[in-house]
């Protein structure tokens, strides 16, 4: 398959990228090749490498910029992948769009599921959601896949996990909240499920997370376990004690329970995953 990817070069994009590449011909684009707030050059790229599948990655991914700059995240998340599902649907190519597990309002008790309905609550999310009506709204021939909180990018890692490991080398005191839960989601399982759902043909709504469920301190304490913490201790708080911007929902965390029932359900427990990237990726190149 002829497959482009849009905002290639993030935490996900640098993972999906190469596991694409072993079996496809990969045209890797990020802002600076496509900006996909521009519906030209979306259908202009499209039109010129007629790819057979569009892997769409590109996103503001800052919540709390994206509360604050409302009209940037709309243009991006949600335009962004209009843009790119119309280019799609006029140049017959299917498309992947990753989405989130925070378009539901986290009111749940247990994970979501596919058959949940869907009540973002911040901007990103509202944007991300709608860029999912997008999509369902123009072409047949697509996945959305929603992913649960990543981890991934090794040595360029600055991200949850990468940021607990650099606070824990520097001996810090960490306080992490215990009241917002979510599924953490290796970046380079995802690539992998995300090559294998591509090969099925069974288009849809998808769920994608590493397995089970934690809440933030828990995630904290286990990447803490997984490294040298001999001067580091991580404390469990409210998450009224850091006030931001945009609203978390309580519950993030996704059940996989399409791929499940479909008997497509790869993905190892989040445990596995991270002790893996710890032990193999992050800590072997620092
Ligand atoms: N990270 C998570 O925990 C998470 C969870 C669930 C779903 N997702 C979704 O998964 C996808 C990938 O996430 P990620 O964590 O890999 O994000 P990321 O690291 O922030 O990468 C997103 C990429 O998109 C690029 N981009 C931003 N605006 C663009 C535009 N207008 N046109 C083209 N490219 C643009 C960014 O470039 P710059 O860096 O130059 O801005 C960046 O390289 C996103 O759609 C995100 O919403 C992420």
């Amino acid at each position: 398959m002829q497959v482009l990817v849009t905002g290639a070069k993030g935490m996900l994009g640098g993972d999906l990228c190469p596991v694409f590449a072993k079996k496809h011909q990969v045209v890797a684009t990020d802002l600076q090749e496509l900006d996909v707030r521009d519906p030209r050059a979306v259908f202009a790229i499209i039109e010129e490498n007629k790819p057979d599948l569009v892997l769409h990655l590109a996103a503001l991914t800052n919540v709390d910029g994206c509360q604050e700059m409302k009209d940037e995240a709309y243009l991006t998340n949600a335009i962004g992948a209009k843009n790119v599902a119309l280019a799609c649907a006029r140049y017959a190519a299917c498309m992947v769009y990753l989405s989130t597990g925070s378009v539901f309002d986290g009111a749940k008790n247990e994970p979501y599921t596919e058959f949940d309905t869907p009540h973002p609550s911040s901007e990103y999310s509202k944007a991300k959601y709608q860029g999912e009506l997008f999509v369902r709204d123009s072409l047949r021939e697509y996945y959305i896949v929603r992913a649960g909180w990543m981890f991934g990018g090794g040595v360029r890692d600055k991200k949850f996990v990468g940021k607990i490991v650099s606070l824990a080398k520097q001996g810090r005191k960490l306080q992490v909240v215990d009241d917002k839960f979510g599924s953490p989601t290796y970046t380079n399982d995802l690539a992998q499920g995300i090559l294998k759902l591509v090969e099925t043909g069974w288009y849809g709504t998808y769920h994608m997370a590493n397995l089970g469920c934690c809440s933030r301190f828990e995630y904290a304490q286990k990447v803490l376990n997984l490294v040298d913490r001999s001067n580091c201790s991580v404390e469990p708080v409210s998450s009224e004690a850091f006030p931001l911007p945009a609203h978390r929902p309580r519950m993030e965390a996704i059940r996989n329970y399409m791929l499940q029932l479909l008997g497509l359900n790869w993905m190892r427990p989040w445990e596995e995953a991270l002790s893996d990237y710890i032990k193999n990726r992050l800590l072997a190149n620092r």
